[in-house]
């Protein structure tokens, strides 16, 4: 490949960039811990968890929750080393051009279009069906047609089945979220740590509520015997982790907000790591207690935590699930679509995306223009495409994003050792090796169909750099001077 598409930016600019930002700093670590958890806490846990225990894995989904936990945490650890070094507004696309040079810095950005940006539209699909039940609850039927992805089937008042157009909820929730991101970040992280307070709450509440209410049998047996490929067994335990590692996406949102950060070298590993210990504790005693109250085999539902609660019977309990699954969810879209419009920001400052993306609103201090493209572009995205085709393409693209970043600390420690770390990975190289090789197992348990989906949107990535980016690029219009 020629040199200019390897060019690498040198760190010193990097930092120096990060000092003389328009961005205001205001986020402590408490507010990133809480950012964390407001991102990570969502689809994953409230919609996936029940098709992954009733088609993959039955009650060993546990040991799927401990597997891909485990890859997050070997990450995060590669992700608060990287944090701490370059605490900058980018996260793995400024790593990336950092380390590997601007193509792969291109694709790395890219790919976290499908780890924020489509990862918000996943969710607002599963926040358009956990509304649904709650308004369902009070006699409020929406339009069939306006209420899932578009070529679903879906049934009438009648009882005839007719195709839906359009999920409307999940079109609006993107816009509402889009709103609340133009006017502030201050206000959203205060809007944040009320959401991510309350969703914390509930999921507390079902786990000590629900802990009463297991029946053990559901338990046995714990590995249920394998009927097919990554359907229970060994390999189901291993397909099951692919799909919830949806679940864990998020903790690295935290580093996109380091240009926000008051004191970025320290608070981002605390927002990146804490977040993760508490939610891979919390998602452990979930899907334990889940598992116990229900039979997995009466999982494969829109709102498998809403049934663990009906199993209870305590219809006020039912009632706070829903209305938290609902806030989680909300505080779920706007981390990660926060993270999304901060990368476009940096890739627009460094020249491989239109100036448009990072212009600075005079009062508000945001990127308007940039916040309101991507919500447009996600909100189509939410209202026409079905939950399980985006969140494994959310988790493939995020698996990819992954292991180049487990790399990139590797790389860095050889080529710029001196470079200050306030936060040091330990056991290198071993803790990043292991998280590349648990990246790529999970990526081989997920479908061939989602790998397509993926390359294709790598080749319209390549083309957009080739047509565009690489002409306009600040790197190297400065080597060229
Ligand atoms: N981890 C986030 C969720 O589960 C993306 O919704």
């Amino acid at each position: 490949m020629p040199k200019r598409y390897l060019i690498k930016k040198p760190i010193d600019a990097i930092i120096a960039e990060a000092k003389s930002g328009t961005l205001k700093r205001h986020l402590g670590p408490l507010n990133l811990v809480s950012l964390g958890i407001g991102a990570i806490i969502g689809a994953g846990i409230f919609v996936m968890t029940g098709t992954a225990a009733a088609e993959h894995a039955g009650p060993a989904i546990v040991l799927s929750f401990i597997l891909a936990g485990f890859a997050c945490a070997l990450t995060g650890l590669c992700y608060a080393e990287l944090a701490s070094m370059l605490p900058v507004s980018g996260s793995a696309y400024t790593y990336s051009y950092a380390s590997l040079g601007e193509v792969c810095a291109w694709i790395m950005g890219w790919l976290l279009v499908l780890e924020y940006g489509v990862s918000a539209a996943t969710v607002a699909v599963g926040w358009s069906g956990y509304v649904q039940s709650f308004l369902k609850d009070f006699g409020i039927f929406l339009p069939p047609q306006l209420s899932s992805a578009y070529g679903d089937m879906v049934t009438l008042a009648d009882g005839t089945q007719v195709m839906a157009i359009f999920n409307l909820p999940a079109f609006l929730a993107i816009c509402g979220i889009t709103a609340i991101l133009i006017r502030g970040v201050k206000e959203s992280a205060t809007v944040n740590n009320i959401i991510v307070f309350t969703k914390l709450i509930v999921v507390v509440t079902f786990i000590i509520v629900g802990a009463n209410y297991i029946n053990p049998d559901n338990w046995h047996p714990f590995i249920p015997e394998s009927t097919g490929p990554g359907q229970f067994g060994m390999g189901g335990i291993a397909a099951a982790a692919g799909v919830i590692f949806f679940a864990y996406i998020g903790f690295e949102a935290v580093s996109t907000a380091a240009q926000e950060a008051r004191n970025p070298q320290k608070d981002v590993p605390i927002g990146i790591l804490g977040s993760l210990i508490i939610c891979t504790i919390l998602y452990i005693l979930v899907a334990g207690v889940l598992t116990g109250v229900v039979h997995y085999s009466q999982l494969g539902v829109p709102d498998p935590i809403a049934v663990g609660v009906d199993n209870m019977g305590l219809p006020w309990l039912s009632f706070v699930v829903k209305v938290g699954a609902i806030m989680g969810l909300t505080s779920v879209m706007l981390v990660t679509m926060y993270g999304q419009t901060r990368v476009f920001y940096i890739m627009s400052k460094d020249g491989l995306l239109p100036p448009l993306f990072s212009k600075v609103h005079p009062k508000f201090h945001t990127p308007h223009l940039n916040t309101m493209t991507v919500g447009l572009g996600l909100a189509i995205a939410a209202a026409l495409t079905p939950i399980s085709v985006l969140g494994n393409l959310v988790s493939m693209g995020t698996l990819t994003a992954f292991a180049v970043v487990c790399f990139s600390v590797i790389y860095l420690r050889r080529v710029e050792p001196d470079l200050e770390r306030p936060f040091r990975c330990p056991g290198m190289p071993w803790v990043p090796l292991v998280g590349i090789g648990f990246c790529l197992y999970l990526i081989s348990s997920l479908s061939h169909d989602t790998l397509v989906s993926l390359l294709a949107w790598f080749f319209i990535g390549l083309a957009v750099y080739f047509g565009y980016s690489q002409f306009h690029s600040k790197l190297r219009k400065q080597q060229k001077a």
